[in-house]
């Protein structure tokens, strides 16, 4: 049990323009329950980063190729999740996959949005892969991250209609509208249920 008057700290891990990111700042601006204390960037470009900035939320850059290999860098990523006492951590857009070790660190405390109804198109353009599919519905997942590629238990969805002129673009911006709602709100539903 949590005390209730202390936010759930949520640590971010982003490689890129930080859309679910933004998100979930708005959220943590509006509920004391939850905060963002730090966010990782594998790419020193990413303009997650700039989101951040001036928000008094540090922004952490760990880029897999300045490490000797993949243990240390994700000691560098665990170091600053430690080193701010994260207790969730949120992968949103984050691209690289944690080792079997990163994820036994932090049992059912990492969180991750993928934008196809999980276990359906894991990996990479899972967007293209639904339109490649014909497949009529595809929407988002957020699961807890396992030792498995987009494998882990399925938390919870949304979906949204494929339509016959879709493009790779239009359908992603359409899902993309559903996991700004839906990863902030299963944060939210984590906080509650970790008091
Ligand atoms: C999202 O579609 C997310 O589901 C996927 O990568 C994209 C990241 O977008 N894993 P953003 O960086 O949050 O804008």
């Amino acid at each position: 049990m949590r005390d209730e008057r202390v936010p759930l700290r949520l640590g971010v891990l982003v490689s890129g323009r930080g859309s679910n990111l933004q998100a979930i700042l708005d959220m943590a601006a509006k509920n004391p329950g939850a905060s963002v204390v730090v966010v990782v960037s594998d790419r020193p470009g990413a303009f997650a980063l700039k989101r951040v900035e001036g928000l008094g939320i540090p922004g952490v850059v760990a880029e897999r190729g300045i490490f000797r290999n993949t243990d240390d860098f994700e000691a560098a990523i665990c170091e600053a999740l430690e080193k701010y006492r994260v207790d969730l951590v949120v992968l949103a857009g984050f691209m690289r996959i944690l080792s079997p070790g990163f994820v036994r660190r932090f049992p059912r405390r990492i969180l991750n949005i993928h934008p196809a109804l999980l276990p359906s198109f894991p990996g990479l353009h899972a967007q293209r892969q639904a339109l490649e599919h014909g497949v009529k519905i595809s929407g988002c997942t957020v699961h807890f991250v396992d030792e498995t590629l987009d494998g882990g238990p399925i938390i919870a969805q949304a979906a949204v209609p494929v339509l016959s002129n879709d493009t790779e673009e239009t359908l992603s911006a359409r899902i993309l509208r559903e996991e700004h709602r839906l990863l902030p709100e299963t944060i939210l539903e984590f906080v509650k249920q970790s008091r």
